[in-house]
């Protein structure tokens, strides 16, 4: 397969690579040096940055596979260890492989003891992302990575103690002392033990509470090439090491049009029940172009149906709220809000449709997850696909640095123009 293109008089052939779902791409790797031209295209929304052999999503048919296994089955069956290693290794554990897994998540998740000192140094108020991206930078002094052994190591290692690091941060903003991971306890019970038991009263863990969590974690766990796996593949791709290449990540996804959406969902959400529940209000902003509001949890670069992890979510927050027994008025008016958008052409002309952080939400705010954890806690499902893709391009032979072009549109050259005659 190959393509033409026409410059000026000049016809130049390009191969055309097609993927393992035959989605394809025009090689324009050769284009520079053939013809001195680039190809521009901001935002990268026609780019690919690389070949994968991790995540598969359809945006148009609202397909996501993690390694070719389908997000619903995984988040029905799977648990989140077991996603974890898939999404790394590249296959399904056995028995023995888990079990090993497992038993390195929780006997490498405590922090070293001058690390813990670093939180006093953040004021009580700091975000916790702010305070998980300058932890887990910090790693990388305490497990430098010097051959590949450590490598293999530190992957572990920071699989096993960001859990540990968010927990702790969360524990410095309350003012309350810091409760070391457990060994016998799974990921998700160790977590929520390390943000909510406090030393005067254990934390009882509730099947139902874990059991979300850990659907929360498995829907975040890769998405292909977003801003913040982008992120650490171009960090990355100066063979920088793990820890500070993932850091990078958590910096980029802490931004509100990625993963800090979901914080600013509930806000918005909080506003507009503070406002009377006039949702239609805050449809109609969304509208006009000068009022500078979006509708936060809406809109998708790659989907343009419907996302699959929010269609899960809806339907798990309804189910989850019932369980609890929670009543939870952001709920009603999310629903309100989604009904009244998807029938509007604004959005249906636009495909815009709820994304993964429309719901996430609800269902943090159940577990008690306090507002301004919700990042973090797309973080720590994001972790091992921020892995898996810094992996992947770390063992491709021949990976080159990530350095995108550009076209200057500044001054021509001039001459400097000395202080006095200016
Ligand atoms: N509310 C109102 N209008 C919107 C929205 C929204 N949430 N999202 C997109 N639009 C409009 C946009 O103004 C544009 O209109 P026009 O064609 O008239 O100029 C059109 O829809 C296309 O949008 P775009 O900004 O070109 O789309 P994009 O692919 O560059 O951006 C997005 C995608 C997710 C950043 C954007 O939809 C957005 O800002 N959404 C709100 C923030 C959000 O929920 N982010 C979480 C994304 S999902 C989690 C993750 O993986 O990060």
């Amino acid at each position: 397969m190959a393509a033409k293109l026409i410059l000026d008089d000049q016809s130049i052939d390009l191969n055309v690579i097609e993927g393992s779902e035959q989605e394809r791409a025009i090689d324009i790797t050769a284009l520079r040096n053939t013809t001195k031209h680039i190809t521009l295209d901001p935002g990268y929304g026609n780019t690919g940055s690389c070949k994968s052999s991790i995540t598969f999503i359809d945006g148009e048919k609202g397909i996501l596979r993690y390694r070719g296994y389908p997000i619903e089955e995984l988040a029905d069956n799977a648990t989140f260890p077991e996603v974890m290693y898939l999404l790394i290794y590249g296959k399904l554990p056995n028995k023995e492989e888990l079990g090993n897994f497992n038993h390195d998540m929780t006997y490498h998740s405590m922090i070293h003891e001058d690390m813990k000192r670093f939180f006093d140094g953040y004021p009580r108020d700091a975000h916790p992302m702010g305070v998980l991206a300058s932890m887990v930078a910090a790693l990388s002094t305490f497990y430098p990575e010097n051959t590949p052994e450590d490598v293999d190591k530190n992957v572990i290692r920071l699989l096993a103690k960001m859990k540990t690091l968010a927990a702790f941060a969360y524990k410095k903003t309350m003012g309350q002392p810091v409760i070391y991971p457990q060994n016998h306890m799974t990921f998700e019970e160790n977590f929520l033990n390390m943000m909510f038991a406090v030393p005067c009263e254990p934390y009882v863990i509730d099947p139902v509470i874990t059991d979300a969590l850990r659907l929360l974690l498995i829907l975040h766990a890769d998405h292909e090439q977003n801003c913040s796996t982008s992120t650490v593949r171009m960090v990355g791709s100066s063979q920088a090491n793990l820890f500070i290449s993932i850091s990078a990540g958590i910096a980029a996804l802490w931004g509100p049009l990625h993963g800090g959406a979901n914080q600013r969902v509930i806000e918005m959400l909080t506003k507009i029940d503070a406002d009377g529940g006039n949702f239609k209000k805050y449809v109609a902003m969304a509208k006009d172009k000068s009022s500078g509001f979006k509708l936060m949890g809406f809109g998708h670069r790659v989907y343009k149906n419907f996302d699959p992890r929010a269609k899960i979510l809806k339907a798990a927050s309804d189910k989850l709220l019932n369980k609890l027994g929670v009543s939870d008025p952001l709920l009603q008016i999310a629903k309100e809000l989604e009904d009244i958008a998807l029938k509007d052409s604004f959005f249906v002309d636009r495909k815009l449709y709820p994304n993964v952080d429309f719901y996430s939400g609800i269902i943090y705010r159940a577990l008690n997850i306090p507002t301004r954890m919700f990042t973090v806690m797309f973080a720590l499902g994001r972790l091992p696909g921020w892995i898996a893709q810094w992996m992947e391009l770390r063992n491709e032979p021949g990976g080159r640095i990530s350095r995108p072009r550009q076209v200057y549109t500044g001054e021509n050259v001039r001459k400097f123009v000395p202080i006095a005659e200016r």
